[in-house]
């Protein structure tokens, strides 16, 4: 057994030492269990992070008087604000795909409470009509971009073994996750991916600490709660897990990273790919997607520029750290000025990735929410089931690599096209929205190809669709497809 004594001493040294009230009522493999959990912890860091984010609030440090609106590359190439040569830029993007030089990477360790589903969040069933959970509709944009890059030979393991393996696949889970996000993979065969071409790590976790009084929570007799550390732990977890080392014996030089809830994310979008690898402003070492925010508080990080030590970064400003005076600014022609709103969609170097994690001195700002943890109480021993926040959980943010990257840029969507996600049960960003906007992109891609589409008074489609990813990931590519002259008045028609 790990040395009670000298975890009890630790403990009484950072004022920790409630953690083993209930020690002596634990059985053999409890009290060993529990050791281990807190020998696992970064304790001396813990009298630190309670001064400055349990008992405060630190407010975040901007230069106003340097702050501007991020540069992007609108979505529209000939924009006379900025034109620039999509043709070429996908060319590049698709070189590179069919090299083999891509992997997906999906942040997979959320806790998904808002959505209040019981499991994770990628089982959830989104699909408008074939309820077709969340992994399965990305699983299935890999299978097409194998079929329709033909990226044969990987490399995977010792030796050298060629495979057909397509873009692998990197799921980020969490303790509370893991085992059943890797067996609903099981039962569902990889939905038809191979094998050895998904691999699954865990991310960090970190004390949950109690609001009041900042201690660490139990959220049992024997267990410590925690909370993941954030998609932002993504950085450190990648190199722990070996998924690095995997994605260079793989020949991977760029991550397309993204998060488990948007159904409509284009994994493998071959422009976004060539921008962020050629673009004469990228250093290739983290890109980002923006959308235009519709209005000064939609609820999105907006990408700024700013001045820091010495040179101009890139980076995102939380929506609750951005003054409201200044995301209310407009232009003369009445858009927004700070408009590019974050949908948390990056390309990132396995370079940049390795360069971050393998630094000592690398650590991303940890960022506070306050939250419902259950918990032991100390007096009683009796579980409590909060019903007001009690809780501070801290957690670190992916884009906050960004201001450390040499050279970032921004590359706009289309709200239609790339971001359905599913964060509530209902209301903004929920399962309705999602599934209301799967149909609204449907309908566009299937006018695109000249079938008609019957629309209520409202101009929204009369009718459900669903475009599986295996016929399309494009109205481009929807084209080649059999497809109905017309959809009927109120069907539901999955493509
Ligand atoms: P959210 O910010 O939506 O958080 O995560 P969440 O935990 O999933 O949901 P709520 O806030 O409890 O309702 C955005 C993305 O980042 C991942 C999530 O899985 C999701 O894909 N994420 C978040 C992690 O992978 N790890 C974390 O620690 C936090």
């Amino acid at each position: 057994m790990l040395e009670l004594n000298s975890i009890r001493t630790k403990l009484a040294s950072v004022k920790q030492d409630h953690l083993l009230r209930f020690f002596d009522e634990l059985s053999s493999d409890g009290k060993q269990a529990l050791l281990t959990q807190i020998a696992s912890l970064d304790l001396d860091a813990v009298p630190s992070l309670i001064e400055t984010y349990v008992k405060n609030k630190p407010a975040l440090q901007l230069d106003l008087a340097t702050l501007e609106p991020a540069t992007y590359y609108p979505y529209n190439h000939r924009a006379p604000s900025r034109p620039w040569d999509h043709d070429k830029y996908t060319t590049i993007g698709e070189d590179i795909i069919r090299k083999g030089e891509i992997a997906a990477f999906v942040v997979a360790g959320g806790q998904g409470s808002r959505l209040g589903f019981d499991g994770p969040k990628g089982c959830f069933p989104a699909g408008c009509i074939t309820q077709k959970p969340l992994f399965q509709l990305f699983a299935e944009q890999l299978l097409a971009a194998r079929a329709r890059y033909g990226i044969h030979h990987v490399r995977v393991g010792p030796g050298s073994t060629l495979v057909n393996a397509g873009i692998p696949w990197y799921i980020m889970t969490s303790p509370l996750n893991h085992k059943a996000t890797v067996a609903f993979f099981e039962k569902h065969s990889y939905f038809g991916l191979s094998p050895t071409s998904v691999r699954f790590f865990q991310q960090g976790v970190l004390p949950s600490f109690d609001l009041a009084t900042g201690k660490i929570l139990l959220s049992s007799k024997g267990e410590v709660a925690t909370n993941p550390d954030g998609h932002g732990g993504a950085i450190r977890a990648l190199d722990l897990s070996g998924a690095l080392d995997d994605m260079k014996a793989r020949g991977v030089k760029h991550i397309s990273y993204f998060q488990v809830d948007n159904p409509h994310v284009r994994i493998v979008d071959p422009t976004f790919i060539g921008l962020h690898a050629a673009a004469p402003d990228s250093s290739a070492q983290m890109s980002s997607k923006m959308l235009p925010k519709v209005a000064p508080d939609e609820k999105l990080g907006v990408f700024c520029s700013m001045q820091r030590q010495g040179r101009r970064v890139l980076d995102v400003i939380e929506y609750s750290d951005m003054p409201a005076d200044l995301s209310a600014q407009r232009l003369p022609d009445g858009s927004l000025r700070f408009v590019a709103g974050s949908i948390a969609i990056h390309m990132l170097s396995v370079a940049m990735v390795e360069k971050l994690a393998r630094n000592p001195a690398f650590s991303l700002p940890y960022h506070r929410a306050e939250k419902k943890v259950p918990f032991i109480d100390l007096d009683s021993g009796q579980p409590v089931s909060p019903t007001t926040n009690n809780a501070v959980k801290l957690e670190r943010f992916v884009f906050d690599a960004i201001p450390l990257c040499e050279g970032s840029i921004v590359y706009e969507t289309d709200r239609v096209e790339e971001f359905a996600p599913i964060k509530n049960a209902s209301g903004t960003d929920s399962v309705e929205s999602s599934k209301r906007l799967q149909t609204i992109r449907a309908a566009r891609w299937l006018e695109r190809c000249g079938v008609a589409i019957p629309k209520d008074a409202a101009g929204e489609p009369h009718c459900v669709l669903e475009i599986s990813p295996l016929t399309a990931t494009s109205a481009d590519e929807l084209k080649g497809a059999k497809l109905p002259a017309a959809i009927e008045r109120g069907s539901a028609v999955v493509l």
